[in-house]
């Protein structure tokens, strides 16, 4: 199969998977006790979403999980990346448990383990209970509090068999498209209240993994951030002022604080704001990190009225509108890797491409994503060729799912979900990722 040639052998161990979300999968948003979250709110609000669709059936993962973990399992995968749901933990306000809650995720890691996948877990993929929002939600100090403890919650009951957990999934989205551009949920347009909802995640993160610590929990600890290189359009200088902001919104923000224990100096500068920050925050946030999961999709262009609309002479877009940038990849893991020492090994833990997917006859070809993923594991294999240490990588995502704000219109699966019927195909892209991982697993026996 020579679209599997030229790639040369991963790292010994290295994981090999596919990721998903609770909201985005699981639908069952009245079953065994849980409650509402800000999703559920958001999606409820006309306009919010394009196709006016909503979580609340989704891919019925939470019926259907035993299918979708055999999937996983056939299509060769080492690794599962999934999150827990918060609303059915604690649904209400005053943080009562609701076992039924955990119970599923305690099927699903058993599931998971049984099937040979690595359980890697993910605490929160953007759905707040909704009781918290009542409470301020992410722009109020308390829902720090709450959330370490519901990460103890969770871990007292999986954490003996997880494989990796990450506390916070994307802190800038939930920050800057939340509350900042109001696109996503909780729908608010406050640049104030999103450096906090920022700070507060990162926050929580750090003391998060200072508690899970001290219960004594021992599987690795991270976080996962979205990022990626950032370019001026031209070499203007409002180019590249406008380029230096964006680098300092989605990634220096969140690397400095995490790595270095400060924010950057010209934050309030640039931005015009900065996060309420009390004394000894910012120690706990730089608490030591087992690994960083970094979700790749786009390098950013960037001019002085913002990201760029078009692409570049020549350049292939995804189905989201995004530029496939191979390249970018490489480009960011070997810049992080000189700009901060101490960056710990890294996980892909979202790599992938929407495309307009068609299933026809049984079968879908979607030779676009095939060589998508080719060129995004080859750009991965010349940054540790750099030296750069990456333990996985993740396709975003196992199934098509609810892809927030757009709804269910783009599709991002190894794995094509019918909706109507439920019925789940597996994709050209799932077969020649699975002979790929059979391969690469052959390469590291030899
Ligand atoms: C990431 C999200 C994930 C999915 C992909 C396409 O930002 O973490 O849930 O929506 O984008």
């Amino acid at each position: 199969m020579d679209t599997l040639s030229p790639i040369a052998p991963f790292p010994a161990g290295f994981h090999w998977g596919a990721a998903t979300a609770a909201f985005q999968i699981e639908g069952a948003h009245q079953a065994d006790g849980r409650g509402p979250s800000i999703w559920d709110t958001f999606c409820a609000t006309p306009g919010h979403i394009a196709d006016g669709s909503d979580g609340s059936v989704a891919c019925d993962h939470y019926h259907r999980w035993p299918g979708d973990l055999d999937i996983a399992q056939q299509l060769g995968l080492s690794a599962y990346r999934f999150s827990v749901s918060w609303a059915r933990i604690q649904p209400a306000a005053g943080g009562a448990v609701n076992a039924r809650g955990l119970d599923f995720y305690d099927r699903l890691v058993d599931g998971m383990l049984e099937r040979g996948l690595a359980p890697f877990m993910t605490l929160y993929h953007w759905d707040l209970p909704q009781h918290l929002q009542d409470q301020g939600g992410w722009n109020a100090r308390s829902t720090v509090d709450a959330f370490v403890d519901y990460a103890r919650t969770v871990t007292r009951r999986l954490g003996d068999r997880v494989a990796s957990i990450a506390t916070f999934n994307e802190p800038f989205v939930t920050a800057y498209l939340g509350h900042w551009l109001g696109i996503f949920a909780p729908g608010l347009r406050d640049p104030q209240v999103a450096m906090n909802a920022a700070h507060h995640q990162l926050l929580a993160h750090g003391r998060a993994l200072q508690a899970l610590r001290a219960d004594g929990v021992t599987a690795p600890m991270g976080i996962v951030c979205n990022m990626g290189p950032v370019e001026p359009l031209t070499r203007s200088a409002a180019d590249q002022r406008a380029a230096e902001r964006h680098d300092l919104l989605v990634n220096r923000f969140f690397l400095d604080a995490l790595l270095t224990g400060a924010y950057p100096e010209r934050l309030h500068a640039l931005v015009g704001t900065a996060p309420a920050v009390h004394a000894g925050d910012l120690a706990d946030i730089a608490a030591p990190l087992d690994f960083l999961g970094i979700n790749y999709y786009y390098r950013f262009r960037v001019g002085e009225h913002g990201l760029a609309t078009t692409l570049p002479p020549g350049a292939q877009a995804t189905a989201m509108g995004w530029e496939v940038s191979h390249e970018g990849l490489t480009q960011h893991l070997t810049d992080i890797h000189h700009r901060y020492p101490q960056l710990p090994p890294v996980v892909i833990t979202e790599s992938g491409c929407a495309c307009d997917d068609h299933l026809v006859a049984g079968q879908v070809h979607d030779s676009f994503r095939v060589d998508y993923l080719r060129g995004q594991i080859a750009a991965l294999g010349r940054a540790i060729d750099r030296g750069v240490a990456v333990q996985g990588y993740f396709v975003w995502s196992l199934l098509d799912n609810f892809e927030w704000s757009l709804g269910y219109q783009k599709r991002f699966g190894l794995v094509h979900v019918d909706y109507p019927s439920q019925t789940r195909t597996v994709k050209a892209s799932g077969q020649w990722y699975r002979d790929f991982i059979t391969q690469q697993r052959q390469l590291a026996r030899r």
